[in-house]
């Protein structure tokens, strides 16, 4: 573990105590003075801390700044982050994960960007990701399943985002079929997997998420002022950007390896969730439309629509344009 993920991991679970110098010298396995270099380097990129002759250091603030060490310090999930980057600025996360995959790189890297300038959105729309605004990032995964399941990943995703927003924010977080995260009707998260596969079987999955959640009203001009939302207009308060991603993480890790072994599990709390399930809905796939009953989803993934007629319908995506009771 590195030095600085290690102190600050420290100060969270003294919660606000002071640590000693010589604790964080034994986690670090290093000298006194090496421990207050390593201080020092957090106070540099905005960390306040207070420092007391006898009893150590105490953590007082943290900055609103994406840090792979503070993520980590704050991770409780075995495979997702067990690799987390951090860039000022790129294309797109999911660009940059599809990159890092050919070169080798392991199931769980984690790529979080403070703005993206090509940011992807479903069905070739663009994601605006205002810069420190936002978690945007992109997992890697490498999943043991067919292609024809795949959508159990995003099914995973959008359980995790909506119960680590639930859990971290208090806000009453919905998923509206297939992965958008709302919160009073309003759009608050997205979900964009995609797949590099060989005959039937998924070779990587790249699986971005975006979530707004410090955007200001300007950051939604004209009508997505109507149905884009943020965490910090829903509650009125800033959110913790850092403690939010690590929650989002460990949740996701979880819901991974449901989704892998124990789908039923995940499709459950999905349920419970969704606000499109249980509905009279139309879906739009580019010039197609579909109208059915909402009637549940199925091992992998996939929507059941009831039509008019009885039939039912396997839905894998489109986008769901009127949800009526
Ligand atoms: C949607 O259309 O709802 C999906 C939006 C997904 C946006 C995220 S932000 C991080 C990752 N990188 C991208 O370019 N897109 C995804």
């Amino acid at each position: 573990m590195k030095a600085g993920t290690a102190i600050l991991e420290a100060f969270y679970q003294a919660a606000g105590q002071f640590v000693r110098v010589d604790d964080l010298g034994r986690r670090l396995k290093l000298p006194a003075t090496a421990v207050n270099a390593e201080i020092a380097e957090l106070e540099k990129i905005g960390y306040t801390i207070e420092s007391h002759p006898h009893f150590g250091y105490r953590l007082l603030g943290t900055p609103d700044r994406l840090t792979a060490d503070d993520v980590k310090a704050q991770l409780k999930s075995p495979l997702i982050g067990s690799e987390i980057l951090v860039f000022e600025e790129t294309a797109s996360t999911n660009e940059v994960i599809e990159h890092l995959a050919k070169s080798g790189a392991r199931e769980g890297l984690v790529v979080f960007a403070e703005s993206q300038t090509r940011g992807r959105g479903r069905r070739g729309r663009a994601w605006a990701s205002p810069r420190g605004k936002g978690l945007w990032f992109s997992v890697l995964l490498r999943p043991t399943l067919p292609t024809s399941a795949a959508s159990r990943i995003t099914v995973a995703a959008s359980v995790a985002v909506a119960r680590a927003i639930r859990q971290n924010c208090g806000v009453d977080a919905r998923i509206k079929w297939p992965n958008d995260v709302m919160v009073n009707g309003k759009k608050l998260a997205g979900i964009l997997t995609e797949l590099r596969a060989e005959a039937d079987e998924i070779l990587l999955a790249i699986l971005g998420i975006g979530i707004d959640v410090n955007c200001s009203r300007e950051d939604f001009p004209g009508e997505l002022g109507d149905i884009a939302t943020s965490l910090e207009l829903e509650t009125g308060n800033a959110q913790d950007r850092v403690a939010l991603a690590a929650q989002v993480l460990t949740t996701f890790d979880e819901c991974y390896q449901a989704a892998l072994t124990n789908f039923e599990t995940v499709v459950d709390e999905w349920a419970k969730l969704c606000t499109t399930l249980g509905r009279q809905i139309v879906v739009t796939m580019g010039q197609n439309r579909i109208e059915g009953y909402a009637q549940a989803l199925d091992s992998d993934g996939a929507l059941l629509l009831r039509r008019d007629s009885g039939q039912i319908e396997r839905i894998l995506g489109g986008d769901v344009v009127v949800e009526r009771t």
